[in-house]
């Protein structure tokens, strides 16, 4: 039996800190050819030990500097706060590592550019982590739309909320750029312009402010262009929810589960003929992503999810937030 080629081997990824959704990133890694989990680092040596006992990871870093010093890693996922995303995104580039960022990677384009830049510079793959994009649910809906079953895209309606039991959470920290939008509002962003395939033109925007500084409800409206039209609410203290609904000049489609995608289905309703359910079989969608980046990383190609994507999430999230704060509607980059 030959050994297998270098090609062939799982990238070694590590994971900067023991942040809650690194859990459900070693789970997807763990039903992945493509990737596995080889270390951690935390600001903690007894959090990283703790972290790495957990969930079977060989090493445990008691710096993030050491992780990334790390030379048996060659790619690393970032779930940090988001204020953090992009400061560690480029030190990981800089160290010669590939990276996944977690959503949203930031809430200005400049820095997003900044990371994209980096990345490209050293020849490294870099992907924000939407990991409901590489889901087959979200695939479908992608095909039905561009097959026309719904006709011509005319509205859009997107939600995504839950209650915020916590008093102390790096959601509710406006320093490290907490806030609803940031936080959930992100995937109605990204699945409006998804369903539009396009950009949005102008938006506008009305938040809720708590106590800690950051955004706790957010409604906007996007303007697409084709007159398309977005309308997207995201919250943190209100019940919980997801939807997506499309609207066409024919029909409808709408996902109940559209962003974790653990009971995936879209109901299809078309004018004059009874509702179709397209059931889909649920799959872990941190794998699809873990195979999609590492997929990438081997045969030296984009991921899905590369420069152009972040710019669109991050042009469009400044754009609302900078609507909400004129109480305006204002262009989009
Ligand atoms: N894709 C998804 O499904 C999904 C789901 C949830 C969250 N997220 C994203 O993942 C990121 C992390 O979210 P999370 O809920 O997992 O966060 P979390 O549990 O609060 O963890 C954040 C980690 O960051 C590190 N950290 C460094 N500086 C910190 C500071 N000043 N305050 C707090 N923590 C600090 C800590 O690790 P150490 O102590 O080990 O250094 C901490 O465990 C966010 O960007 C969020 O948007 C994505």
């Amino acid at each position: 039996m030959g050994l297998a080629s270098s090609q062939d081997r799982p990238v070694a990824w590590g994971i900067l800190s023991t942040a809650r959704i690194g859990g459900a990133l070693v789970a997807g890694a763990r039903e992945s050819s493509a990737a596995g989990i080889v270390a951690v680092g935390s600001r903690s040596a007894a959090s990283a030990r703790a972290f790495a006992d957990a969930h079977g990871i060989a090493r445990a870093h008691d710096s993030y500097e050491a992780l990334l010093a790390d030379p048996d890693v060659e790619a690393i996922y970032v779930p940090l706060p988001n204020g953090m995303h992009v400061d560690w995104t480029i030190r990981a580039l800089q160290a010669g590592k590939h990276v996944l960022c977690e959503k949203p990677m930031d809430r200005r384009p400049e820095r997003v550019a900044e990371a994209f830049d980096a990345a490209e510079q050293a020849g490294l793959v870099l992907s924000e982590a939407f990991m409901w994009r590489h889901n087959p649910q979200t695939l479908r809906l992608r095909a039905l739309l561009d097959s026309g079953a719904i006709g011509d895209v005319r509205l859009i309606r997107a939600s995504f909320s839950f209650p915020l039991a916590a008093d102390v959470d790096v959601r509710l920290d406006a320093a490290l750029d907490g806030g609803a939008l940031m936080d959930v509002g992100c995937y109605c962003v990204s699945g409006a312009r998804l369903a539009a395939g396009a950009e949005p033109e102008r938006v506008s925007a009305q938040t809720v402010t708590g106590p800690s500084g950051v955004d706790l409800r957010l409604c906007g409206l996007l303007r697409f262009p084709g007159d398309v039209l977005a309308t997207i609410d995201c919250g943190f203290d209100v019940a919980a929810r997801d939807e997506l609904e499309v609207v066409g000049s024919d029909g409808r489609i709408v996902l109940a589960d559209p962003w974790h995608c653990r009971a995936p289905a879209l109901v299809v309703e078309r004018s004059g003929a009874e509702a179709e359910v397209v059931e889909i079989e649920p799959v872990n969608s941190y794998r699809l992503e873990l195979d999609d980046v590492s997929a990438a990383i081997r045969e030296g190609r984009a991921p899905l999810l590369g420069r152009e994507d972040a710019l669109g999430q991050a042009r469009t999230i400044d754009a609302l937030y900078r609507a909400a704060a004129e109480d305006a509607s204002v262009p989009v980059g």
